[in-house]
Formats: C-alpha cells, structure tokens, sequence
C-alpha cells in the first residue's frame, strides 16, 4: 500500500526522502509526491513513478532540511496529479501524507461542506488534513492538539506525516492500522511506513504502536498517544543490511529473490534445527508448545500468495502431526462470523506483518478467545506484536512485488511445525524425524541445482510467451502449488491462469484444453504419480500441450510432455519447496519477455494495508 517518508534534521532533505521514496516504491507506485520545507514549502507531486517525479523536478536544487515523501497506490481516486500526497489544506495550514484509509470520509466531508470548506481532490486524505486545519483555527490550539483532536473523529486506518506550516521546524508523525517506523540518527529522525528507507543511516528505530503519536523537532523526539499520554521511546537496534535491498547486479529483484532461496531457506531453519540434526527447536514458540501439542485444531489465516503457504500447511500438518487444519482467507474469515473455540490456535502467515486482512482476522479470533500465532517475515511489524507468539521466516527483506522467497521461508516454517507436533505427538518415530529432518537439511543444494536449469526454464518460456491463457494442476501438495504457479504468471505477466487440483480437471477445465492453452503439471514421483500420469494422457488425448515439473531420471511423464523441467527426487515432505522454483523462473521469463514491470506489475502492491 502507500509508502511514506519524512525526515528532520540539518541535511538536506530532499535526496533523503526521494532516495526513501525508491526504496518504499514497491508499496504503491501509482502516483508519487514530496514537500521539503523551507521557510515556505516546495511541493512537487504527479502521476507515475519516483523517477518521473524526479526528471520533472529536473534537478532544480531544493533546500530545505526538512520534508516528507509519499508513493501511493490509490484507494479513494483515481491516479492523478491532484490525488496524489501531499495534501494541502485549504487555508494553506497543514500538509500531510496518509497511507491507509479513512472510512468516515464522507460524513467528516459534509460536516466540513457545511462549515465552508472545499476540496481539490477525490481523496478521504484531504478530508483528514481539512478536519485538522478546522479544528486548529476554530480552537485556537497548537497543531499537535488540533492533530489528536482530529484523530478522535477519525474511524479507519492510518499512518500519517503532518507538517503545519506556522510551526515549520516540526513533523507530526500519528499511527493506527497503517505501520510507521522512526529512526533515530544522530540529531536526526527518519519516518517510514518500514525501516527500509532508514537503515542506510541508522538503525536504531522506534516502532509506532496504534494511537502512538511523535512530536518530531529539530533534535527532539516526543512520544506520546493520541489521549495525551507521555510514552518512553523504545529504541531498537534492527539487524537489516543496506545489501540485502540493493539488486546487487540481478536485472530484477524478483530475479535477486529466487537465486536467494538457498540462502534464504538456510537462514529461516538455522538455530532451529540442533547441530547433531536430532531436533527442532521454535523459540518462538516455546511458551504455548504444551498447547499446540495438544491443539484439537488450528486454523491457518493469509492472503495471497500467503494463503498458498497455509495450504502446504495444512496437509503438511495434517499428515505429520495428525492435527486437523482448516485454512482461511484472512478476509473471508473475519466476515464470515466463523465457528472460534475457545482451545482453537490460529496462525496467521504475512510476509509483511501488516495486511490489514490478516490483522482485522487475528483481532477477531483473539476477541473469540482463540490463541494467535503469527508466522512472518518483517521484522517488528504489526502482527508479531498483535500476536501471542510466533516464529519469524527470516528471508530478509523481499522487495519483488509477487512474493518467493518468503513462500518457501513460510513453507519451511510450516514443514518444521508439522514436524516438531508430529514427533512430539508421537506420530512420527525419532528415526523417521531425523530422516526428515536430513531432507530439510539438503534442501538448499537442491534448489542450487533446479537453479542452474534456469536457462532451460528461459527456452520454455520463450515458446509460451505470447500465450494468453495457462492452466497449472497438480495433486496433494502440488495443488496449491499450482495455484501458486498460475498466481506468479498472473501477478506479473497479466496472462489469465488457473491452477486446479489434477483430478479436478475433468469436472470443467478440461473442456478448456486446445493447443493454444500450455497446461503445466506439477508431477513429481509421489504417492499419485500415478494418476497424474493418466491426467497428462487425459490432456495429450485433446491435442493439449503439456510442460511438466518432473523427478530427475523420470521417463513416463517426460515422453509424453511436450516440455519437461527436472527437480532432484527427495522425500515429499520438501518436494513443494523444490517444484515451486521452476513455477517461479517460468513466471519470470515469460513476464520479462513480454515487456512486463516485474517488480512492480500494474494495479498491485507488495504490502495491502486495506480492507
Ligand atoms: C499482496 C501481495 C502478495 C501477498 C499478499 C499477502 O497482495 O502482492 O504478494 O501474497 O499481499 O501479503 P502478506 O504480506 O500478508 O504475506
């Protein structure tokens, strides 16, 4: 969603928050603006990207040591120059930058219509800054109490930056719903929507809480809430190196992310796996353990591609653990008034920690009484802190709009729940434990191989780039696979792509087949190898073209494909984290070739802070 940046100190400010804004990018990208104060404010904000706004800035020097940034991808208006942030108010009082939405705009308008005001924009944003400007002027009070003030009336989600133009040296900084972060410098201080913008030049941050406020003076950091309560700053040092958001030389991020894996899934089971390969350990989750053994259920919450993680989960779990699991779109739990017990676990999937999907689901089931674990990426964010315990994915920051390696990250997480409950439930011997855990253990190297193919995968999708329709079947954990596959092509290349569970293909896809549409199957050699041998026939027989996802040295399925992409044999338990790889490459090839922004693909943002 919306990405904002602001910074106080005695640099200049403007290359501080339009660097931060190409870091934040990936959060929205439909429009982007910015506002330095000096003395008098220089506003600049357009449709299109960071880039555009800074070639129509054209290197005119901007002073000023103090200033805010915002990309933004639309909620209430169309992309346009008007509707992009800042936002002025209309006696000219306050600016301010919004990432979230207000839900009560439109009353809030009408009672401003009443009392004289007007608006330039379609935005609930320029509602917002309006309320704070009224409130300011008809009070005669400071702006920071206007701004708390105002809050009050508000009903929605926000992370906001406010500068008020008769107190200049000063940012405002309020949070609910929509993340904010501050970094402290050296007599300096950074906000963020995340520490990705600050960390090249601290990283000691604060994470705003909902209702938190800062005060943000040239060399003084206030905290308080919005009810006027005095909060002690709590500094953290967090442990993101600059690196890890460059490219560093791949064309791409997506591309970057992928080859990450190995290394990404390294770091997501070490410490959590003891050095002699006989254990498990979840830190994270050692205080409710006793209650996870002894769940009657859990239920897996996400979204996206997040939601395809849940599903591995489930029948990871289900098979391993023996412990019934239901998977839930986040959205589609909270409004669909769902049967909670009180001894039921919820675990909630985000690479972001901050879908407001996700965390409007882990408020309702926790207001059920439900125990809520997170399972996330970021570091800080909101729902390890709206969460009773849980396990960080660790795959470092992932910048690629369409999510990898914080899928496979969360399915190694996943596959290590299911392991630890199985063993401790007794389901699984320690032998059979250990032997999983080896098969854990060398997925890295197996991922480096199916890496080393990727030209092959490039020559496939050079063949079926101008496809306008794919459809992906698998069976058992190649089924959200398959999902996850048609997701990928869908998010970045804009071709139409389902994924089906195999068998269901004759209740309705396979009236699709022609040789115009690639089917890919995910068939590696597992317990219905079998049966997805005859769905490969079943499409064959229609005239239909097959590229097939393959255990290395396998003969049956690769003859009567078309094309055939191998993965090392290994136990199923971490086959979906291999067979996903290609799926991904596949993705990317095919988008890359038809011209495509990968990174940030058209309508979409890498983290969705509305409902
Ligand atoms: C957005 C992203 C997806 C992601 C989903 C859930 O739609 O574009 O890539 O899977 O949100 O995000 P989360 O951060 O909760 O995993």
């Amino acid at each position: 969603m919306c990405g904002i940046v602001a910074y106080n100190g005695s640099r200049e400010a403007y290359p501080i928050v339009l660097n931060g804004l190409k870091r934040l990018e990936y959060r929205g990208y439909d429009s982007t603006g910015i506002c330095i104060v000096n003395g008098e404010p220089f506003i600049k904000k357009r449709r299109g990207k960071v880039a555009d706004l800074e070639s129509s800035i054209n290197n005119v020097p901007i002073k000023g040591t103090i200033g805010m940034g915002h990309t933004r991808w639309a909620t209430h208006g169309t992309p346009s120059d008007g509707n992009a942030h800042p936002h002025m108010s209309m006696n000219g009082h306050f600016i301010i930058i919004h990432n979230g939405i207000i839900e009560n705009y439109g009353l809030l308008k009408s009672r401003l219509e009443r009392r004289g005001y007007t608006f330039k924009s379609d935005t609930d944003t320029e509602i917002l800054v309006n309320l704070i400007e009224y409130i300011y002027l008809k009070g005669n009070i400071s702006a920071e109490i206007a701004l708390r003030l105002a809050l009050t009336k508000v009903v929605g989600a926000y992370g906001i930056v406010v500068i008020c133009r008769d107190e200049p040296n000063m940012l405002i900084a309020a949070r609910k719903g929509s993340p904010l972060v501050i970094g402290v410098g050296d007599n300096e201080y950074f906000v963020a929507s995340d520490a990705t913008p600050i960390i090249e030049h601290t990283n000691s941050v604060i994470f705003l809480n909902d209702n938190d406020i800062a005060i943000i003076r040239k060399n003084e950091l206030t905290l308080k809430t919005i009810a006027n309560e005095a909060l002690i700053p709590n500094i953290q040092k967090i442990d993101l190196d600059i690196e890890e958001i460059e490219k560093n030389g791949f064309e791409h991020f997506m591309l970057k992310e992928i080859f990450e894996q190995p290394r990404s899934i390294e770091d997501t089971f070490r410490g959590r796996i003891s050095a002699d390969h006989k254990q498990i350990h979840l830190g994270g989750l050692y205080l409710v353990l006793p209650r996870l053994v002894k769940a009657k259920r859990l239920i897996l919450i996400g979204c996206g591609t997040s939601w395809h993680a849940a599903l591995v989960g489930e029948y990871l779990i289900e098979e391993f653990a023996r412990i019934p699991v239901e998977v839930e779109y986040a959205s589609e739990f909270r409004y669909r008034n769902p049967i909670i017990y009180k001894d039921d676990i919820v675990i909630a999937i985000s690479q972001s920690g901050e879908t407001a999907d996700t965390l409007a689901a882990i408020k309702f089931a926790r207001s059920a009484g439900a125990l809520v674990l997170g399972i996330c990426n970021v570091v800080g964010s909101s729902i390890p802190r709206e969460t009773d315990a849980g396990v960080y994915t660790h795959a470092g920051p992932e910048i690629g709009v369409a999510s990898t390696k914080a899928f496979t990250a969360q399915v190694t997480v996943l596959t290590l729940i299911a392991l630890l409950l199985g063993r401790k439930r007794d389901i699984i011997s320690q032998d059979h434990y250990e032997q999983l855990i080896a098969e854990m253990l060398a997925v890295p190297k197996k991922i480096e191989k199916i890496l080393e193919s990727s030209p092959k995968v490039e020559k496939v999708a050079e063949v079926f780039k101008d496809s306008t329709n794919f459809l992906y079947l698998g069976r058992g954990y190649f089924f959200p696979l398959a999902l996850e596959g048609a997701l990928k092509l869908k998010e970045i290349s804009y071709i139409h792509a389902e994924g089906y569970p195999a068998a269901e293909m004759k209740h309705g896809p396979i009236a699709l087949i022609d040789q115009k549409m690639p089917v890919v199957v995910i068939a590696p050699q597992d317990n219905s190898y079998e049966k997805v041998v005859s769905n490969v026939q079943e499409i064959k027989a229609r005239d239909g073209v097959v590229i097939s996802i393959v255990t290395e040295g396998d003969k049956l399925i690769r003859d009567i494909s078309d094309y055939a992409i191998e993965i090392p044999k290994s136990s199923e338990i971490v086959e979906s984290l291999l067979a996903i790889i290609p799926l991904q490459l596949l993705a990317y090839y095919i988008a890359v070739m038809r011209g495509c922004n990968v990174d940030q693909p058209r309508n979409l943002a890498k983290s969705v802070t509305v409902e």
